[in-house]
């Protein structure tokens, strides 16, 4: 599962923080006069080149950063964040500054970790200006251009890098979803599962297409992401958000969208200004509220929502990052909304060999269970989502334990029952196809 992404992710940073470690250990011994021994730099140099090649491939890196950095802005990346990955090159820093009670560096202290030479230290300078790569993707902060005031990593940057939870609030208006999950976790055509990669590629190769090779900058990518509910469509982006490295974020569009005049216009701000150009995805469920078609508004209130609705759809369009529509109703989609995103996928319901899949994968892995509970009977017995699947196979297990009993088919087909109850329909012992005859019998009375 993807729980050793997190791991092998944060490998590549360890020996950041192990070679900061040693920077900062040779220039206090070096302040006070000593020789460096040659084991030393012998390991040192090997870092080098771990951290070289690490840093080529963005290992590690991607929860921040898409594209590569010099290695100069490297270094003050990693230098400004090791104090809250590893405390202890806190203190080192902070003692090695002394008369300043921070554990950030300076510009100074970075000039002498870094060994820069004179000539060199303009580039220095250059990454902790506005504009730099640094700055303009939100990853420090530095306050004045004063060589003896701390550079620090902005809000939220260590907790991303380092897996750690985001503080609250981070994306105004918008919800992190932490579920790591991987494609084996998806149950898909194969079709549908390339689409998804394809989308992928939107957004890990948009340097190359757009900078180097000079193809159109669109915005986004967005995705369009529809089929009925239950479907995968929010597990789907969870997966391309784990893959990534990156968080995920719902956005609530109710919340965002206010009554008030001029409100939606001061969040939807707020929102695209904290994601802008951040690792990150943004996902707008029940997105079809955004494409009512034109003809369909007769009201003047309408007019007026409708009139927010297509600056919000302007606004995901151009907005510079990765964003996820999802909709129940593709139906009801204007085909000419449909060609604006990058990449459209339609979620299907699951056909009886997928269901197979979905009762294999969702059924608690050390339930004790009958020999009858058999996820291809189960699979060709009814059609049901996958939403619907994992809450039936969930009530069934909490009735298996709440009977003190291995998982049965009367316990799964009771929680069907439930399952198929939920939308408020008439129900008959019919609509649960093969598995009706297990339907325990009070149930009906
Ligand atoms: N295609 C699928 N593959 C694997 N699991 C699925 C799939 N569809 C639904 N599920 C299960 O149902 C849950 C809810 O699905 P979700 O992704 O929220 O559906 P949607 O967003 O389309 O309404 C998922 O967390 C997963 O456990
Ligand atoms: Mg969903």
């Amino acid at each position: 599962m993807k729980q050793s992404a997190a791991i092998i992710e944060q490998q590549p940073l360890s020996l950041e923080w192990e070679r900061i470690g040693l920077l900062a250990q040779i220039l206090g011994e070096s302040r006070q006069g000593n020789s460096i021994p040659a084991e030393i730099l012998d390991r040192l140099q090997h870092l080098q080149q771990q951290v070289d090649r690490f840093r080529h491939q963005l290992s590690g890196w991607r929860p921040l950063i898409a594209e590569q950095l010099s290695p100069i802005e490297f270094d003050v990346l990693a230098c400004v964040l090791a104090p809250e990955a590893e405390p202890w090159l806190g203190w080192l820093f902070q003692s090695l500054q002394p008369g300043l009670s921070t554990p950030y560096p300076t510009p100074a202290l970075l000039q002498e970790i870094l060994a820069m030479a004179p000539e060199d230290t303009p580039l220095l300078y250059a990454a902790l200006t506005d504009n730099s790569p640094l700055r303009s993707h939100g990853l420090i902060e530095v306050e004045t251009s004063n060589p003896y005031c701390p550079v620090r990593p902005a809000p939220g940057v260590s907790a991303r890098v380092l897996g750690r939870p985001l503080p609250a609030g981070n994306i105004p208006g918008a919800v992190l979803n932490n579920h790591k999950v991987c494609w084996n976790d998806l149950v898909l055509p194969a079709d549908r599962v390339a689409m998804l990669q394809e989308f992928l590629l939107w957004i890990t190769h948009k340097n190359k297409v757009v900078n180097e090779w000079g193809g159109g900058d669109c915005g986004g990518p967005v995705g369009l992401f529809s089929g009925p509910s239950g479907t995968g469509k929010t597990l789907a982006a969870a997966v391309l958000a784990t893959e990534l490295g990156w968080p995920l974020y719902r956005v609530d569009l109710g919340r965002l969208v206010s009554k008030y005049i001029g409100e939606t216009e001061k969040n939807l701000n707020r929102l695209f200004d904290a994601a802008h150009d951040r690792p990150m995805i943004l996902q707008f469920d029940e997105a079809d509220s955004l494409f009512s078609k034109r003809g369909e508004v007769r009201e003047a209130r309408d007019r007026y929502a409708n009139m927010e609705v297509s600056h919000l759809l302007a606004r995901i369009e151009s907005h510079q990052g990765p964003v996820i529509l999802t909709t129940n109703l593709r139906k009801h989609l204007d085909p000419a909304f449909a060609r604006r995103f990058q990449v459209v996928v339609d979620f299907p319901r699951p056909d009886a060999e997928a269901r197979t899949r979905l009762w294999q994968r969702l059924l608690p892995p050390r339930a004790p269970r009958e020999p009858e509970v058999d996820p291809l009977f189960l699979g060709r017995a009814i059609n049901l989502t996958g939403g619907s699947i994992r809450n039936a196979v969930l009530h069934a297990a909490y009735l298996a334990a709440g009977d003190d009993r291995p998982l049965s088919l009367g316990h799964i087909t009771l929680a069907v029952w439930r399952e198929l109850g939920k939308d408020g329909r008439e129900l008959t012992p019919t609509d649960l196809g093969a598995l009706a005859a297990h339907l325990p019998g009070e149930t009906l009375c």
